[in-house]
Parts: structure tokens; C-alpha cells; sequence
């Protein structure tokens, strides 16, 4: 990746400081690093290739050179956006579907919380961190992993649902410096809706699995399996279940699989 080209295609978005890496472990670890050295709002960390790459529920992610992207944008919501704390969960996935579906025409999903789908494959994983002083948020870090080429895409086993990459669904090259500005300037669109009904209507009108049966894990409970109605403003998934009530699902350490189809594995 071209740093000049990477600056010069990012200079009009609210991006005070932006760190790029040729190689590094994971741009969460380095951003959760330098949110604690004092990081302003909007800074950002990015990659070419990442060695120690984390998804969600300590699986690991793969980026090798010059096939993905992966960055890390550190946030500091300000006090109004905080209260929505669990919705920034879904600006990444958003500004994705705005970018893979408005953009390129591609049929996207969010399988909820916020992993990206393209015909019901994985091409995109998000891991939020949030960083605390006693009860004062300090910050967040939004961990976006895109699969763009072919060499991004992991060799089976290492994720468990199955994945893609957007030059495969779409069937030509992308460029990832112009990709990578959409996927920003979508996600700071999306910032300013936190809270609003827009953003909910927008998170479950792209949601995977809606109307369908899912079972939904969370360490050291048994599976619940229910039909999934929709995410909550608190960023619950809701769930009707076989016995006629309802039951809220927090994100956090989940996995959610669709019943239906056996063959595809949890993530
Ligand atoms: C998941 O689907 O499990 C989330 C994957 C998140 C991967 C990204 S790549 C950039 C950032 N750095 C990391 O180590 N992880 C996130």
C-alpha cells in the first residue's frame, strides 16, 4: 500500500492522525496502545499485513500483504453518544453494506452483531474494544478486518464460517485505498445518526437470518434457539422462542448459527 496515496486519499475525512504500518501484530493491539498514550477522536491505525491478527472470541485473523485491509479507528464518544454506547457496534458493518451493496450492487448482510456477509459468506469481521478508567469510558477501538482478494481469504479451519472476499463476489479487482475511504467516510455518515431510528431501521433491514430459526451460544450457557425478530436500540438481539416468549441477546462472546442449514459452522 502507497502511505502518500493512502494520506492524500483520506485527507477530507475527520481523521486527525493516522499511523500506517507496512507490517505489525494487530492495529487493535497498536491503537489500544496509543488510545492510552492520549490518541485524539478519529485517529487511525492501519495495515498491510498483520502477523498477530485477533477476531472475535480470541480466534485469529488473517492479513496477509496486499490482500486486505485491516485498520483500527480510535474513537472518544462524546457523552450523547456514549448512552448509545452498544450502537457503534454496527457503524463498520453499515458503511460495508453502504459501500459493498450502494457502491458495488453486492446482496450484503449483517449477521448480527456485526459480521459482514456476502451471499451468506463471510467477507468482513469487526472487533470493538472499549477502554475504561474505573467507570469513565475513556475510548474504543473499532477493529475492521476486509477480505478484498483472493489471498485474503483463509485456508479452511481457521475461521468457522465460511468465508470470501469481495473481488470474488464481485468478479474484478477493487481498489483498497479507495475502498478503504468509502468504508470511512460511511462509517463517519453513520456516526452522526447514533440513536437515531435511522440507524436501528438500517441495522435490521441488512440483518442475516431475520425471520429464521438460529441457535444462539454464549459461554458456559446452553444454546438458545429462536426466530430472529430483530435487533434492539440497546443492541440486543431479539429472539421469539419455541415456548411463545421472547428473550433479548446481548452481544458480547456470542455465536449465532441459522438451524436450517447444517452445514454452515458457527462465528
Ligand atoms: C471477527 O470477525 O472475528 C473480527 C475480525 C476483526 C479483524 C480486524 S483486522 C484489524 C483489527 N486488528 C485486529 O487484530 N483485529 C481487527
Amino acid at each position: 500500500m502507497d502511505e502518500t496515496g493512502l494520506r492524500e486519499a483520506l485527507k477530507g475525512l475527520p481523521i486527525p492522525d493516522l499511523r500506517y504500518l507496512p507490517v505489525t501484530g494487530s492495529t487493535n493491539d497498536d491503537a489500544m496502545a496509543w488510545l492510552a498514550e492520549g490518541a485524539p477522536d478519529g485517529a487511525l491505525v492501519i495495515a498491510d499485513q498483520q502477523t498477530r491478527g485477533r477476531g472475535r472470541l480470541n480466534r485469529s485473523w488473517h492479513t496477509p500483504p496486499g490482500a486486505a485491509l485491516a485498520f483500527s479507528l480510535i474513537l472518544r464518544p462524546t457523552e450523547e453518544e456514549a448512552s448509545h454506547l452498544a450502537q457503534f457496534t454496527a457503524l463498520p458493518s453499515l458503511a460495508l453494506v453502504d459501500v459493498l451493496g450502494g457502491h458495488y450492487g453486492l446482496p450484503v448482510e449483517i449477521k448480527w452483531p456485526n459480521d459482514v456477509l456476502l451471499r451468506r459468506k463471510k467477507a468482513a469481521g469487526v472487533l470493538n474494544e472499549v477502554s475504561w478508567n474505573e467507570d469513565r469510558l475513556n475510548g474504543l477501538v473499532q477493529g475492521v478486518g476486509i477480505n478484498l482478494a483472493p489471498d485474503s481469504v483463509p485456508a479452511g479451519g481457521e475461521q468457522l464460517y465460511p468465508p470470501t472476499c469481495v473481488e470474488a463476489e464481485l468478479g474484478r479487482p477493487v481498489d483498497r485505498v479507495d475502498f478503504l475511504a468509502r468504508v470511512l467516510a460511511a462509517l463517519f455518515a453513520w456516526r452522526v445518526h447514533l440513536g437515531q431510528p435511522r440507524l436501528l431501521e438500517a441495522w435490521n433491514r441488512h440483518l442475516a437470518f431475520c425471520g429464521q430459526v438460529v441457535a444462539v451460544r454464549s459461554p458456559g450457557r446452553p444454546a438458545e434457539r429462536g426466530t430472529v425478530l430483530g435487533v434492539e436500540p440497546s443492541g440486543q438481539l431479539r429472539l421469539a422462542l419455541e415456548n411463545g416468549g421472547e428473550h433479548l441477546v446481548a452481544a458480547g462472546d456470542v455465536t449465532l448459527r441459522p438451524i436450517e442449514n447444517s452445514q454452515v459452522g458457527e462465528s
